[in-house]
C-alpha cells in the first residue's frame, strides 16, 4: 500500500462528522415554524380562516403539489408576506412545501 492511499484512508476516517445533518423533513419543519407558523399555526390561517394549509382546502383552491405552494410563496394573495428566492431559496421553499403537504392533511 502506498503512503498516499494510507493517508487518504486515515483522512477520510477523520473527516466523518459525529452528528448526521438534519433530515430534509426536520429542516422543512424548522423553516415552516420560523417563516409561516406566525400566520399559519397548525396549518391554519389567522388572517384569512378560509385559506388554511390543510390538504382539502388547498386542493379546493387549486394547490395540490409542492410547486403550487412554492408559487404562492413567490406570489401570495392579499395579506400574506411575499418570499422571494433571496429570502427562501427554491430548495428550502420545496422542503417547506413538502412539509406542509405531508403534515396538514
Ligand atoms: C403575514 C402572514 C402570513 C405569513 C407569514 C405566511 N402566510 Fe401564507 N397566507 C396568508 C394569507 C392572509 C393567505 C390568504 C391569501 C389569499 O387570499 O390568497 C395565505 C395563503 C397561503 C396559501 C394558500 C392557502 C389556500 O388555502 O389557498 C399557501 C399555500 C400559503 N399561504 C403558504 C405559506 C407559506 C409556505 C408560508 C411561509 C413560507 C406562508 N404562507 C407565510 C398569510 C401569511
Amino acid at each position: 500500500m502506498s503512503v498516499c492511499v494510507a493517508l487518504a484512508m486515515l483522512l477520510s476516517g477523520c473527516a466523518k462528522s459525529p452528528e448526521p445533518p438534519p433530515t430534509a423533513s426536520t429542516r422543512g419543519a424548522q423553516l415552516f415554524k420560523e417563516r409561516c407558523a406566525p400566520c399559519h399555526p397548525d396549518g391554519g390561517n389567522v388572517i384569512n380562516p378560509k385559506k388554511t394549509l390543510h390538504g382539502g382546502v388547498l386542493a379546493d383552491n387549486g394547490i395540490t403539489t409542492p410547486a403550487g405552494i412554492v408559487a404562492r410563496m413567490r406570489k401570495p394573495g392579499p395579506g400574506m408576506t411575499s418570499f422571494d428566492p433571496a429570502t427562501i431559496p427554491d430548495t428550502d421553499a420545496h422542503l417547506i412545501a413538502e412539509y406542509i403537504l405531508a403534515t396538514y392533511r
